[in-house]
């Protein structure tokens, strides 16, 4: 189910504006050629991926598979050696990271980065949005409307009894879902996931698979992920990675039943 531009794009080029046009109606993100070398060494190298608007996408694949790689030349961290990054219908590819972002892709990376010594919510109120002067006029009126939206958050990640807990005392479950809460808090477009489930118990994997699958209605999320059970809980289209090239696209059960994936990935 590999899909190639040609067939995204109707035989036409992605540089023609109409093309372009078209096709970005379909997919919010897309890859086009994209290689990342390290050092001579090709880390990436991706003919074409397509990320439709509204999708959950999972990403897996093997130890140095590319996986991280390939969320590092989406978000601008890393600078693809060759090809193009379209993201909702622009090119996104020479981007600086901090303006990835304000167009609207955030990143849950593998560990997630929180204040230690600052509480649940403060973590939560740092990751706002906008201006944080307290001396607007508004601010009263906003500053209710932003408590509620976070005690919502909170509440929906069984968080809202931990408010005060520095975040150093949470679980790892709990870290990872105050790590994907600040990320909502931004409101991007895309959410680029890495290993939401790594070293999660399975009361906290399946509330995790829960969590993504409601994000969907307002967001559209890529999901990095290794344990089986959580990708098999999300039930969502999988792209597997090996060697930094797409193995193979499908369903979890197409996934697999392919022999090739077996071989590298399941090593069954
Ligand atoms: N900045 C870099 N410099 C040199 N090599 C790199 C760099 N980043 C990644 N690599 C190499 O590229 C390959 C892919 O790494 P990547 O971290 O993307 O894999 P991954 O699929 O995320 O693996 P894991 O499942 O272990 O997280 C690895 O061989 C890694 O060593
Ligand atoms: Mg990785």
């Amino acid at each position: 189910m590999t899909q190639t531009s040609e067939q995204a794009t109707g035989g036409y080029s992605l540089e023609s504006p109409t093309v372009n046009a078209l096709w970005s109606r379909k997919y919010l993100l897309f890859l086009h050629n994209v290689t990342a070398v390290f050092d001579g060494f090709t880390a990436l190298d991706i003919d074409d991926i397509g990320i439709r608007h509204n999708e959950l996408r999972v990403v897996i694949g093997p130890n140095g598979a590319g996986k991280s790689t390939l969320c590092d030349v989406i978000t601008g961290k890393t600078r693809p050696t060759t090809g193009s990054v379209y993201f909702d219908g622009e090119e996104i590819t020479r981007l600086s990271d901090a303006e990835i972002v304000r167009r609207g892709i955030g990143r849950k990376f593998q560990t997630p980065a929180l204040f230690d010594s600052l509480t649940v919510y403060e973590n939560m109120e740092l990751s706002l949005p906008g201006p944080k002067g307290i001396f607007s006029a508004l601010f009263a009126t906003r500053r209710k409307v932003e408590q509620d939206r976070i005690m919502a958050l909170l509440e929906r990640v069984k968080l809202a009894d931990n408010v005060n807990t520095e975040a150093r005392f949470l679980s790892h479950g709990q870290r990872q879902w105050l790590a994907i809460s600040t990320l909502i808090l931004s409101d991007p477009r895309l959410l680029l996931i890495d290993e939401p489930a790594a070293g999660l118990t399975d009361a906290e994997t399946e509330l995790t698979a829960e969590l993504l699958l409601e994000l969907r209605d307002k967001h559209t999320l890529i999901v990095i992920e290794h344990d089986m059970d959580f990708v098999r809980q999300l039930d969502s289209p999988v792209t597997v990675l090996c060697d930094g090239k797409v193995m193979t696209e499908g369903t979890m059960d197409e996934v697999r039943r392919n022999e090739e994936v077996i071989e590298a990935y399941l090593g069954r």
